[in-house]
């Protein structure tokens, strides 16, 4: 045990604990630069698949497998970084996410044939994988509690940025088709990332785990600037270690209220993915151009889907708390399916001209701000909330994992699923996903703002219906509420 004297008796020192937090804040931010490797790697593709397309001879078969053979890799990697995370800690499969984005980037803009471009996108995905379960499990543990929540919540926003930074370096370098630099100037952020990840300490929960009971306090006195919090901390880490020691598998077998959550949290990932965000970001341009934008217009259209994107994520961030999870994903289901609905409609109906040209790309934008305000961060979010501790690990894992798979095979069959039920059939189709998103949303989903982890999870336990697990126990009234997610970890 750590003795917490001298400073037991006094206050801590404020100006140890203003530098304790401002530590948090880097090591935080330097995992976050996880969130910006994973929306660089997975934007890019847009704006470089068309000129790759020409210069490999890639047809449409070629290109969805280009697309999609990351989030292949993404959802290998993120079950993959389960163990990784386990033995070699959180910080170890940053680094070699680190590495694998390295070796991805090389082989992708190099690449003299397919071949060569999927095995790289397959690197950067498994990358993508070990980095978002990695980084913002190391986030939540590093970060104070009553910052937890909107540490990871800023995490995706950093995810956004970085797409919408990809979208507009590949705006930038359309000009001249270089889709090579488009994909290889992504080694300069690697190569910080790499760098960062050996400057950050192990997260003291995962060295805690270890049985490295001094290291750990090391990190915590140096996070919380006060010697007294850091053993305070490191005996609730303790405590709760000890009351996770049974497997997520056997509370699966042993707890009907945790298979209704595990369930819920793999259905809101799947629709998340159903929605089609993703076929928009990776696909635009391509849409676009069918629709005769020419190829820069597309582009640049794409560019403002991307900010549409991070400006609503960061409008969810403000809300999230305050309006509380079911009315941001239920509005967000409608919007998404009436400007899906409407886009379905301009397509069939052929319309051409400017006007139509205009409601294209704005249809295009309310969708994207209708799925940034819920059903991109609520599934995430809510994922986290729901699952009780000791099915936490397993239940996030496989709701991850269902996620990249979704994303997968969305990305992966829908230029030929197009090509057989037409342009208009496909947004139809997306457009009823969404509705049918709306009703999960509408009678599964529980709110559970303002709730704590530990009545949900009581309520859970207790198998109480799935819309009602987000209500306070009344015995528990006094205690302090938690409002934040514990967090977003993906995986
Ligand atoms: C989704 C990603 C998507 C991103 C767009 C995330 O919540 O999981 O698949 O690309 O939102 O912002």
């Amino acid at each position: 045990m750590e003795t917490a004297a001298p400073e037991a008796s006094c206050q801590p020192d404020p100006e140890n604990l203003r530098q304790g937090r401002q530590n948090a804040f880097l090591f935080a931010g330097a995992a976050g630069l996880a969130g910006l490797m994973f929306g660089l790697d997975t934007g890019v593709i847009a704006g470089a698949l068309k000129f790759m397309g020409v210069d490999l001879h890639a047809d449409d078969r070629a290109q969805e497998w280009i697309v999609s053979s990351l989030m292949l890799g993404a959802a290998g990697g993120s079950l993959l970084a389960i163990p990784v995370s386990k033995y070699r800690g959180r910080r170890g499969a940053m680094f070699y996410a680190g590495l694998l984005f390295l070796l991805g980037t090389a082989l992708c803009s190099f690449a003299p044939s397919i071949a060569v471009m999927i095995a790289g996108r397959v690197f950067l995905g498994i990358g993508v994988g070990f980095a978002s379960f990695s980084a913002p499990l190391y986030i939540a543990e590093i970060t104070e509690k009553s910052r937890r929540g909107k540490m990871i919540s800023i995490y995706q926003l950093v995810i956004t940025g970085g797409m919408l930074l990809a979208l507009l370096s590949d705006s930038l370098l359309s000009y001249g088709g270089h889709w090579r630099w488009m994909l290889g100037i992504l080694a300069v952020p690697t190569v910080f990332f790499i760098l960062a990840t050996t400057q950050v300490p192990y997260s003291p929960r995962w060295l805690a785990m270890q049985g490295r009971r001094h290291e750990a306090h090391g990190v915590l006195q140096k996070v919380r600037g006060s010697r007294q919090r850091a053993t305070e901390e490191l005996n609730r880490i303790e405590q709760n270690l000890k009351k996770t020691r049974g497997s997520g598998l056997a509370l699966l077998k042993s707890s009907p209220g945790f298979r209704k959550t595990f369930i819920l949290g793999i259905l809101l990932q799947m629709f998340q993915q159903l929605a089609g965000i993703n076929i928009l970001l990776y696909y635009a341009p391509h849409i676009l151009e069918h629709l005769h934008f020419s190829a820069q217009a597309a582009v640049w259209c794409t560019t403002l889907l991307g900010l549409a994107n991070m400006a609503a994520t960061g409008v969810a961030i403000l809300l999230i708390d305050r309006w509380g999870r079911r009315p941001l994903l239920l509005t967000s289901t409608l919007i998404a399916t009436i400007s899906l609905t409407l886009f379905g409609l301009l397509l069939y109906m052929h319309a051409s001209g400017s006007f139509a040209s205009i409601a294209v790309v704005t249809l295009l934008v309310i969708f994207t701000l209708g799925f940034a305000t819920g059903e991109g961060p609520i599934p995430w979010t809510m994922c986290t909330e729901i699952q009780p501790l000791q099915g936490r690990g397993l239940a996030i894992a496989c709701s991850t994992f269902a996620n990249w798979i979704t994303n997968w095979l969305i990305s992966n069959v829908f230029l030929s699923v197009m090509s057989v039920i037409g342009d208009f059939g496909i947004f139809w189709t997306l457009a009823c996903f969404n509705a049918v998103f709306f009703l999960i949303g509408y009678f599964l989903v529980p709110e559970t703002k303002g709730c704590s982890l530990e009545d949900i999870e009581q309520n859970v336990k207790a198998n109480l219906p799935l819309r009602d697990i987000g209500q306070p126990r009344p015995s528990t009234d006094a205690r302090p509420q938690q409002t934040m997610p514990l967090g977003m970890q993906k995986g």
